[in-house]
């Protein structure tokens, strides 16, 4: 009676082991991703994006989303940042999958600078980072507890949606990561603004406030705010605004000089950044909240005229 029951548990046993060591586009209930192991990133299953620790400064990094074609080490095209104004030590940080399902990102150790705070669901909760790099943690009905592309940082990534209550934030600058004084959302009258959110002022950048709504080609009376970028380059939002990238529909590819902070820098008429795609059979692009005024080689500005 007992014999088989044995036999049956060994057998799942090493089915589960393989199945785990096979693949690393997704991390288990109880286990966790360390910055002291080189390599230790999960990556998905076509190779196109890898999720790990990221280098943003001298003994710092974040956990990030990164396009890793072609590859990348120091200079890769991050796409989102769980911590980006809070970058962890070289040195025992660890990103855990806690055996509650909550996504915790801890310091040196010691402190949890990020946590996804998952509430109650069906365990085991398992985290998987898809070819869309949508980074999403799923209960173990499949159903989505958190996803990465709910929260974006600097960057829209193809079919990502900018949503009612979500904003893109530009980096600080092309060096620095972290949040910088642009913010891209949807105003209370459901027009895409940019909004400079400095220390001192704060005012709408884009469109311009001197303007009527439908002047600019804006329409205010469809309250969905949403706004996504294709396949091909083209980003459109429900106020009825478009912008295609310079190499719509064609072979679209990486802005020279992209550092993973900035993109590439071509927000002449102070509009968003759209374009920075990047190629690799299937076309990627993104679309990236930068500082308007800053082009490249040109000294960067903030005061408008
Ligand atoms: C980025 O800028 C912030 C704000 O000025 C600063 O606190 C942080 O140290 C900078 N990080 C790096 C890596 O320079
Ligand atoms: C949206 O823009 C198109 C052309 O750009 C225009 O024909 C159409 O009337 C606009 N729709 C609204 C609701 O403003
Ligand atoms: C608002 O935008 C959504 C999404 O594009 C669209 O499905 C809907 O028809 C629009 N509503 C109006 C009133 O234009
Ligand atoms: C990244 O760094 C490598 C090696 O230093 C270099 O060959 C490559 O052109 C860089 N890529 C970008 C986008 O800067």
């Amino acid at each position: 009676m007992g014999r088989p029951t044995i036999i049956v548990l060994v057998f799942l046993i090493q089915v589960c082991s393989l199945s785990s060591s096979s693949s690393n586009d997704h991390l288990h209930e109880g286990s966790s991703l360390s910055v002291d192991t080189e390599g230790n990133v999960l990556t998905s299953s076509d190779g196109t994006f890898s999720a790990g620790f990221h280098p943003v400064g001298q003994n710092a990094h974040a956990f990030a989303i990164w396009f890793n074609k072609p590859s990348c080490r120091d200079n890769c095209t991050v796409v989102w940042m769980a911590n980006r104004d809070y970058p962890v030590n070289g040195r025992q940080s660890k990103l855990i999958l806690t055996r509650h399902g909550n996504l915790i990102l801890i310091d040196a150790g010691r402190i949890t600078v990020w946590a996804t705070d998952t509430v109650p669901h069906l365990s085991p909760a398992h985290l998987k980072l898809y070819d869309s790099g949508n980074l999403v943690l799923h209960d173990s009905t499949g159903a989505t507890l958190r996803q990465s592309f709910d929260s974006p940082t600097d960057t829209l990534l193809p079919l990502q949606q900018l949503k009612k209550h979500g904003k893109l934030v530009s980096s600080r600058s092309r060096n620095n990561c972290s949040s910088g004084f642009f913010n891209l959302y949807f105003d209370s009258d459901n027009v895409l603004s940019l909004l400079y959110k400095g220390p001192e002022v704060s005012s709408i950048y884009w469109p311009s406030p001197w303007l009527l709504r439908w002047e600019v080609g804006r329409s205010t009376n469809n309250n969905s705010r949403i706004a996504v970028l294709d396949h091909l380059g083209k980003f459109s939002s429900t106020d009825n605004y478009t912008i295609k990238s310079a190499d719509y529909g064609t072979r679209i590819q990486m802005g020279e000089g992209d550092d993973g902070c900035d993109g590439n820098m071509d927000g002449e008429d102070h509009r968003p950044n759209v374009g920075g795609a990047i190629r690799h059979g299937q076309d990627v692009g993104l679309a990236r909240c930068s500082s308007p005024m800053c082009r490249r080689g040109q000294r960067c500005e903030t005061n408008h005229g």
